[in-house]
């Protein structure tokens, strides 16, 4: 065997580990950390949540929903992971599902009508060659959010929701309803 063989066979033997350092993630592994992207957003979001509707009421809880949502999605939006929230019917027109956001979201819905767990319907799509993982989990609608996603609101609560968001179709929904889904999604080569 030439000298410049075995470098050849060196060189494509690397290929593979490099390849892997590009792609990062086993699909567990992208499972396990957009899982916890999703618990966190939707901690935080609760938690600041119900401290802003015990201070200010809900009318305040809705103008804290407005800018901490975006806010809290954008702080663990780092280092090639974009998360948020999406549904079916949107409060924030930015929140609008993509296609594959849509079909997760009728496939969660058709889950939960034949008796499944919301924990067992999350989803996952991977796209190795383009290097994109991406994740769903259900949100699932109590009783704290039926104050603003309710079939009757306050008075004032509607008022503050018809006045910062126009075109809202998330109302209407009832406790145990699929109120939407964390979306997160990995992006390698970002
Ligand atoms: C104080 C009013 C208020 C309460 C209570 C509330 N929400 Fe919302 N919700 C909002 C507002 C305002 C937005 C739009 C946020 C934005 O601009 O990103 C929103 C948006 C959402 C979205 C993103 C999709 C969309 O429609 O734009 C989801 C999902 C959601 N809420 C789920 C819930 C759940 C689940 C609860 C109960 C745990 C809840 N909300 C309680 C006001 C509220």
């Amino acid at each position: 065997m030439t000298k410049l063989s075995k470098v050849w066979i060196a060189v494509a033997c690397l290929l593979p580990a490099l390849t892997t350092v590009a792609g990062q993630l086993t699909q567990a592994e992208f499972t396990s950390q957009a899982k916890q992207k999703a618990m966190q957003l939707g901690k935080t979001l609760k938690m600041n949540l119900q401290a802003a509707v015990k201070e200010g009421g809900l009318t305040n809880g809705v103008n804290v929903c407005k800018d901490i949502a975006p806010a809290v999605a954008a702080e663990l939006s780092t280092d090639g992971w974009q998360v948020g929230r999406t549904a079916l019917k949107v409060r924030n027109p930015s929140n609008q599902p993509d296609s594959w956001e849509q079909t997760s979201l009728m496939t969660m819905v058709k889950g939960l009508e034949e008796g499944l767990k919301p924990g067992s319907l999350t989803q996952v799509s991977m796209d190795d060659e383009a290097g994109q993982y991406r994740f769903m989990a259900p949100i699932m609608t109590d009783s704290l959010c039926l104050n603003c996603h309710g079939a009757e609101l306050a008075p004032a609560v509607q008022a503050e929701i018809n006045q910062q968001y126009p075109h809202d179709q998330a109302t209407g929904f009832a406790a145990g309803d699929l109120r939407g889904a964390f979306t997160v999604t990995y992006n390698s080569e970002e």
